[in-house]
């Protein structure tokens, strides 16, 4: 027995919508074919964009999306993509697959879909191999609404009103595939380049993010934040400033070997859910150094790449990073996202990677064919926790499981929020693959009147296939009593579960 203490008086902080955000790259089959076909294709579409992938991300609310890369954004020439279609560049993606770029799916197009998306957008700029001048270029291009030879150009293709950018990052893993720097050295380069991310309409400034650590690269957060964090400026919402990135993903037997998606045993299984829980001490000891220059937590940290990396699919390419989607993630993306809720005074931004057809995506496609993955149904429960307020949750009677000592976790993982229109909205996992748990809940004041909840459960391997799309499925789950007051069910294993009670 297990007992959820909830004291939904006491707010701790604010969930930013934007934690549930999501990543989508030029990286196989994500922008073309997942989200883009193009006008001409037989697959319904409006100007382009799927209907169907479209109508599912809206389903699941996504408040934000970032774009074009990764990897892929520090050689990303944006001028390439704009104008008429057949004269754009095409070019190899270097990064992904060595294919050919074409160039259809640009500036414009990515604004057409995040407006039909409702979405806020999260543009990555190129410090790898981009100058000042493009990138200064290109924010002018989305953004001003006057006279100047960038916003006369986006008139000519088209687009007689500026964009709003919500986010935009300055560089992106510039430690690695985006230049090999040093901290000292991008930081430096950081000052420069966002001076000229200007925020021309200034009633909605643009919020720059700073590329921030891989992992527990402690050195590089020090050393960026060092240089570049600079005290509130009348020119500056926070300094140079709004978040400072960090990435991490789940490679269950390493980076080198990182294992298969579907295929694995009990203790990958365990080995794979005490990864994702890491992500947690990364946030706690990136934000100690955080909070020695930024106490007040002004600067968000932005997890804008998260998820679990496994060995690709057999037979397709090595550089599309397409794997399949089983339990075992829907865990992941539970503990995870408990994670960044407990932690919203200082995450502010966190995108699970990729949106579609790439890593720990919430959607596949096949030709004309969509499947949800069990990824998205933890999203869809969980929406409710976007804009909501955290508060106080503790769980008496948690047990600690795993086969290795090495990678041992709680069986039980949960947060709680509380909606504007006063719904307690509770999400809780069970991490083990053996035991159902019999649960309590008991909250400060609230006598439940309306109980609404729902549940992913299934055996460990299970997964969506086109053949079989519904196996793992979100599912109303009514199997509780209310005795004075306090909630009773079990919650089965490998299971994650939603309850909104009001
Ligand atoms: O998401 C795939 C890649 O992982 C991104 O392009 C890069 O930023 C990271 O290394």
């Amino acid at each position: 027995m297990a007992k959820l203490y909830i004291n939904e008086t006491n707010k701790l902080s604010h969930i930013n919508p934007e934690i549930y955000g999501h990543f989508s790259e030029h990286l196989g089959r994500c922008i073309y074919e997942g989200l883009y076909v193009g006008e001409n294709s037989d697959i319904p579409n409006t100007n382009g964009m799927r209907n169907d992938v479209v109508a599912a991300l809206k389903e699941m609310q996504i408040p934000l999306l970032r774009w074009p890369g990764g990897c892929f954004a520090d050689e990303y020439h944006w001028k390439d993509g704009i104008g008429p279609k057949e004269t754009r560049k095409k070019m190899i993606n270097t990064h992904w697959g060595g294919v050919v770029e074409d160039n259809s799916f640009g500036t414009h197009e990515f604004f057409e879909l995040c407006e039909q998306l409702g979405c806020k957008t999260y543009i990555n700029g190129n410090v790898g191999s981009g100058t000042v001048q493009e990138m200064s270029e290109w924010v002018e291009y989305m953004t001003f609404d006057g006279v100047s030879p960038m916003a006369d150009l986006r008139k000519k293709n088209g687009h007689e009103n500026p964009w709003k950018i919500d986010y935009f990052g300055v560089g992106n893993e510039n430690w690695g595939c985006g230049g090999n720097m040093t901290p000292e050295y991008y930081a430096n380069l950081y000052r420069r380049f966002q001076t000229y991310v200007r925020h021309y309409n200034n009633a909605e400034p643009i919020k720059k993010v700073c590329g921030g650590p891989n992992v527990a690269d402690y050195f590089w957060t020090e050393g960026v934040l060092e240089t570049c964090f600079a005290p509130p400026h009348p020119d500056f919402a926070h300094g140079y400033m709004d978040g400072l990135s960090l990435h991490y993903y789940v490679h269950p037997e390493g980076w080198d070997i990182k294992g298969s998606a579907t295929e694995f045993d009990d203790k990958v299984w365990y080995k794979t859910l005490a990864k994702a829980k890491y992500i947690e001490e990364l946030i706690e000891r990136h934000g100690a150094i955080m909070d020695q220059y930024d106490p007040e937590k002004k600067i968000g940290m932005i997890v804008d790449e998260w998820g679990c990396w496994f060995t690709v699919e057999p037979g397709t390419n090595p550089g599309f990073l397409y794997q399949q989607n089983t339990m075992r993630d829907a865990l992941v993306a539970g503990i995870s996202l408990d994670i960044f809720n407990k932690h919203s005074d200082r995450v502010k931004m966190a995108c699970i990677a990729q949106m579609v057809n790439v890593l720990q995506s919430v959607i596949l496609t096949e030709g004309p064919k969509m499947i949800l993955t069990p990824t998205y149904h933890v999203f869809h429960m969980y929406k409710h926790h976007q804009d909501a307020d955290l508060v106080e949750s503790s769980i008496d009677g948690t047990k600690i499981i795993g086969r290795e000592e090495e990678w041992q976790v709680p069986n039980l993982s949960e947060s709680v929020s509380v909606s504007a229109d006063g719904t307690i909205n509770i999400t809780l996992s069970n991490l083990s693959i053996e035991e159902d748990t019999e649960m309590e809940i008991a909250f400060a004041e609230c006598q439940p009147r309306k109980i609404t909840a729902a549940i992913v459960t299934n055996e460990m391997h299970a997964y969506n296939t086109f053949e079989e799309p519904e196996k793992v499925k979100e599912e109303v789950f009514d199997d509780y009593t209310v005795e004075n007051g306090v909630v009773k069910f079990t919650i089965p294993k490998c299971s994650v579960m939603s309850l909104r009670v009001k």
